[in-house]
């Protein structure tokens, strides 16, 4: 390599050129971030060494820019500034010494210290309050006009003060804040992916970044974004001299301030705070990639200046990078309960950030093929939070032509059936309904903790039920005998009186853990209790239209016809008649009711009661035979109506349906 340096030079431009593409304008980034600088530096110190190297297209000779084409342009009001990179306390240190060798002798410097978000910058402006803009980073002078697409954002404040009764608005605001995806909502996001068959998004931040970048802001609308905000840009009528002020400021206007933030008396202080952020990083609930620490008199900040892009006045402190290299030696197939066949990856064991990684995920066959994975590849491993590690990408540079492509299989390795692809569909399906690992996996689901609960069915008790014939469905577990299962090998009497225990106890769990255990696609637990709550029993589900289902909060046109299609299945419909028969409970107790005195009459709540919260006015209403709906409608009997109501109290307005507030509605159920 350094015996020449110009074909390396040329060899990191196009793959610097091939990853920005991708990372920048597909949102489907090919290398982690740490291999995508790893390679950038190198070619800029190859640059620096012989300057003739340089080509006006090289990407050191841009700085970062995120513009598309598709959106129209927008000037920030002042050049949107990045960060300095500490990896060590040293750095902190020497970053504060050369800052007081700047200042004024005998200088003090407090610091605040706040996460550093791992999302994507925004900036909004606000006139009078109102917001009217919203617009990416760019290039840091120019940014993409995105405000239909920021608006989606429930956490992005249309209208500041939040509270009608805080402070007077500036008569202009330009803030800047951080588009995320919280872990949570995230996690859904990609069970929602799965259960359409589409591929799940692999990374929190490109995902967000692809969210807020669409064209259609009708789908942004539809992925769960957040936002934090940390800063002001420019204003007009507000001076603030402190950053801990504009925390402080931009919380009382009613933006999301991140969890965390703290402000204090000097560096030492947050050098101490580090051990803490680094454990807790995973217990939180988005995605931060290391600390900011600002300094607090932005007077003092200003006074600093610019290095370039970076402001003196603020550095992040960079957590060590959770991903390693090491060899993807191995291609386990493994098949989901729904049938889905997933690729994972047998590693070389690998330590990274704490934990030894021995297996990691491929996503689908489809990532597999697009990111060009070979088996004798090196690869990079990332990890981040509980979630399981996955395989970023293959470092294509260590290849020595041994590597062997990985192709999906034909037919299922645990019963041979020829595996099928729906169409648009990235996964591919073992669509046999007795395949024994399907049935593995869904026994495996339906016994665990979260759903039927039986003790006593661990992984090698389910697999020889399986193997030797006794078990073909979740619906047999209910039929098992005494005897026959004291002639298996290693099933003595204490063991199977325990397990017989344990089923007959499960026999009568509540009916929403029945329904959890069935694993209807998208049903949780949640979901679970408020089916079983709405409709006492099985039967009456299983009637259940999807327009019916899809009036219930919670439940989307996504889930409806998901749950209809679940109970219409013979196979299903067969699997419950079983399971009836061998008298596993499929009713709801009975509700405690205070009266009738709402019998027959469908109410929506809008807006936030007075006294009640959402909660706690279904329950009231329900507790009186009422019943709540999601949506306005012809049959709807009333509209609660609380404080900033949405668009149903204009569609009970234009439907005529009657509205009231909190005490019409606790005289109506006669409380
Ligand atoms: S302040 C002059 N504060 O990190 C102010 N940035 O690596 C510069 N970031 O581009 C930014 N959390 O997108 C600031 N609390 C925080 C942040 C934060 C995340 C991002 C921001 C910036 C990048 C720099």
């Amino acid at each position: 390599m350094q015996s020449d340096p110009a074909r390396r030079a040329a060899e990191l431009r196009e793959l610097l050129h091939r990853y920005a593409y991708y990372y920048y304008v597909l949102s489907t980034p090919l290398v982690s971030d740490a291999e995508f600088d790893q390679l950038y530096n190198e070619l800029r110190q190859i640059e620096e060494e012989h300057p003739e190297l340089i080509t006006p297209d090289s990407p050191t000779q841009r700085a970062g820019s995120d513009l598309s084409e598709e959106f129209p342009k927008v000037r920030h009001p002042a050049p949107i500034l990045s960060l300095s990179n500490a990896f060590s306390e040293q750095d902190l240190i020497a970053w504060e010494e050369r800052n007081l060798r700047l200042l004024p002798a005998g200088t003090k410097l407090s610091y605040t210290l706040e996460p550093k978000l791992d999302g994507l910058t925004v900036v909004l402006e606000y006139a009078n309050g109102v917001l009217v803009r919203a617009a990416t980073r760019g290039n840091g002078i120019i940014g993409d006009d995105v405000t239909a697409n920021v608006r989606t954002i429930r956490s992005v404040p249309l209208r500041i003060p939040l509270n009608p009764t805080g402070p007077k608005p500036p008569e202009r605001l330009f803030v800047r804040g951080e588009i995320l995806f919280l872990k949570h909502d995230f996690e859904a996001l990609n069970q929602r992916q799965i259960e359409a068959g589409l591929p799940v998004y692999v990374n929190a931040r490109n995902a967000a970044s692809g969210a807020v970048k669409q064209k259609d802001s009708r789908i942004t609308a539809n992925r769960p974004l957040s936002a934090f905000f940390y800063g002001i840009v420019d204003s007009v009528g507000i001076t603030l001299d402190k950053q801990w002020d504009i925390l402080e400021y931009l919380r009382d206007m009613g933006f999301p301030i991140a969890p965390g933030s703290e402000l204090f008396p000097t560096l030492s202080d947050i050098i101490q705070q580090i051990p803490t952020w680094e454990s807790r990083r995973d217990s939180l609930d988005f995605e931060i990639d290391g600390i900011v620490v600002k300094v607090n008199d932005l007077r003092i900040a200003a006074e600093l200046g610019v290095v370039g892009k970076d402001p003196r006045g603020a550095i992040a402190y960079k957590f060590p990078p959770r991903e390693a290299r090491t060899r993807l030696t191995a291609v386990q197939v493994n098949v989901g309960r729904t049938g889905r066949v997933v690729p994972n990856a047998v590693l070389e064991p690998v330590f990274i950030g704490g934990v030894t990684v021995s297996n990691a995920s491929l996503h689908n066959y489809d990532m597999v093929k697009k990111l060009d994975i070979r088996i004798g590849d090196i690869v990079v491993v990332q990890r981040s939070g509980d979630v399981i590690p996955y395989v970023v990408g293959p470092v294509v540079e260590l290849r020595d032509g041994d590597e062997i492509p990985i192709t999906p299989p034909e037919r299922c390795p645990f019963c041979e059936t020829p595996l099928v692809q729906e169409e648009g569909a990235v996964d591919y399906l073992c669509p046999n309904r007795y395949c024994p690992e399907r049935i593995y996996r869904q026994v495996e689901f339906f016994v665990s903790r979260g759903a039927m609960d039986i003790e006593g069915m661990g992984p090698q008790t389910v697999r020889t039920l399986i193997d030797k014939g006794f078990i073909r469905d979740t619906a047999d577990i209910f039929t098992l005998q005494r005897e026959p299962l004291l002639e298996l090998e290693r099933f003595g009497e204490k063991k199977v009186d325990n397990l017989l225990a344990a089923i007959e106890a499960a026999r009568h769990r509540p009916l929403a853990q029945l329904i959890t255990a069935l694993g209807i696609p998208g049903v949780g637990s949640t979901v679970a209790a408020v089916l079983a709550d709405r409709y006492g029993s099985i039967e009456a589900l299983e009637k259940a239209s999807v327009e019916e289902l899809q009036d219930i909060e919670g439940i989307g046109p996504v889930l409806a016809p998901g749950i209809a299609n679940w109970f219409a299945d013979p196979f299903n419909r067969q699997l419950l008649d079983k399971m009836r028969a061998a008298g596993v409970n499929m009713r709801a107790e009975e509700k405690q009711k205070k009266s009738n005195s709402l019998d027959g009459l469908t109410f929506v709540l809008t807006g936030t009661l007075p006294n009640l919260t959402r909660d706690e006015a279904t329950k009231l209403i329900e507790a009186h035979g009422g019943r709540v709906s999601s949506s306005v409608s012809k049959k709807t009997s009333y509209v609660v109506v609380g404080d900033s109501p949405g668009s149903k109290a204009d569609k009970a307005a234009k439907l005529g349906v009657p509205m009231i507030g909190e005490e019409e509605l606790r005289k109506l159920a006669g409380e």
